[in-house]
């Protein structure tokens, strides 16, 4: 999210006559917009703002803060201006209005910054469709500091994507922290329908989706992404911890079964999938067996991505005031025997993509040499392929051989 809408503020400003600086020291203005879901994240931002601090000491500079860090810390972000998620869209205007100091974290209403083909990537596009989250997880910061669900007008959706056609995007990524429960807060068609309206009615060739929930993965979704030929055959479906017990903790509002349910259903399709997950560790009241819970369930569905993380408490959230059980180490060695057992089930499952014949959408050249070109299939797997092809093309491939995870390909 903090991607797609700093790629759009850098838009609005290159089209205000500004200029990207050559080194972040040669800067006018500096514009940090920065994550607070990880206790992690927001320590390196404090970081960078000290790095720019000291910077100021020997030259003008203008620093800007925004993002959902900004909307958590405005009163200890020592910043000249501090933006909540509902003003970044504010930044242009701003400067050319040469406002020196401001803070706002107001959630009035907000505004959908148009999207953009991503700079230096022109041929694929981040959209999004929803803002906020109405889910409360216990242990998220995400609905204090991007509010309520707002979804898009699925007409402006539709508009957008066109344009964006015409400008020679070929690939969307619909983006929303929980995308399946899209059109819910405002009464516009489900998901599921969005999907077969941009499938059906753009000329966008590939659609990608995240992140879905698994309390929202209904029928009719699955049945979208296995029946609309555009939609990439992979599912991002966090599925945080493997016990019961935590994810009610978290309230998650599903059962494991009910997860297994959702893959049994994608399985039933008999059509090639990938599925990746979040992965939570060390939730207050996470025992051993807890957590051999998870290992059971990441065995089970054998994933083909893992995102993992270590539980830190976040303000304003329930789990907050959850008395923590595991020490710092404890949670870390749980993270590392996590990461052991995924590694292993990628390196084994890599064979299972030998002699496919995938569509790969070449997204560059590869850093280790320029006669291979570096693209991703409809499975959203990487693929190198050793033959000159076109960035921002699609080609027919087939996979061949494998380097660690890196498929490796041949135009057909
Ligand atoms: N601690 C650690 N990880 C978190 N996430 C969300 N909140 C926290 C937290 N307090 C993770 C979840 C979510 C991903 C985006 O970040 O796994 O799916
Ligand atoms: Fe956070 Fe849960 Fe909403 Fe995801 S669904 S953004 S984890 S509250």
């Amino acid at each position: 999210m903090n991607f797609s809408l700093s790629e759009q503020l850098y838009k609005e400003l290159i089209n205000n006559n500004f200029e990207p600086a050559v080194k972040q020291e040669d800067a006018d203005v500096i514009i940090i917009n920065a994550c607070s879901v990880r206790q992690h994240a927001e320590d390196k931002v404090f970081q960078r703002i000290n790095y720019f601090k000291n910077l100021k000491k020997q030259k003008n500079l203008k620093l800007i803060v925004t993002g959902c860090f900004a909307q958590n810390q405005k009163d200890n972000a020592d910043a000249d201006v501090v933006l909540g998620t509902y003003h970044i869209n504010e930044i242009p205007d701003l400067l050319l209005n040469e406002v020196d100091n401001k803070v706002d974290t107001e959630m009035n209403k907000y505004v959908f910054m148009e999207p953009v083909p991503e700079p230096g990537y022109e041929f694929r596009s981040m959209v999004d469709i929803t803002v906020g989250c109405d889910n409360f997880c216990t242990y998220c910061i995400v609905p204090y500091v991007r509010g309520r669900q707002i979804s898009r007008k699925s007409k402006d959706i539709i508009d957008s994507i066109k344009k964006l056609v015409d400008n020679g995007v070929v690939e969307v990524t619909l983006l929303g922290q929980n995308v399946n429960s899209y059109g819910l807060d405002s009464n516009d068609i489900p998901f599921s329908e969005l999907l077969r309206l941009i499938n059906d009615k753009t000329d966008i060739k590939r659609i990608k989706f995240l992140t879905s929930h698994p309390k929202d993965f209904t029928d009719d979704i699955i049945d979208a992404v296995f029946t609309l030929n555009k939609v990439s055959k992979y599912i991002h479906l966090p599925v945080q911890s493997g016990s019961n017990k935590i994810l009610k903790a978290m309230n998650r509002k599903y059962t494991i079964e009910h997860y297994f349910e959702i893959i049994d259903k994608i399985r039933s399709y008999k059509q090639e999938f990938a599925i990746s997950t979040d992965l939570l560790i060390g939730f207050p009241g996470e025992t051993e067996k807890d957590f051999m819970e998870t290992i059971e369930v990441v065995k089970k569905v054998e994933y083909d991505e893992a995102y993992m993380f270590k539980y830190s408490p976040r303000p304003h959230t329930a789990a907050e005031k959850f008395k923590e059980s595991l020490s710092e180490q404890e949670k870390k060695e749980r993270l590392n025997y996590l990461i052991d057992v995924q590694k292993n089930i990628e390196k084994k499952n890599i064979t299972k993509h030998l002699n496919k014949k995938r569509t790969v959408l070449i997204e560059g050249v590869s850093k280790k040499s320029d006669k291979e070109f570096i693209g991703k299939d409809e499975l959203n797997k990487t693929v190198v392929v050793g033959t000159k092809a076109d960035v921002g093309k699609f080609y027919n491939v087939t996979i061949n051989n494998y380097k660690g995870v890196t498929l490796l390909g041949e135009l057909n």
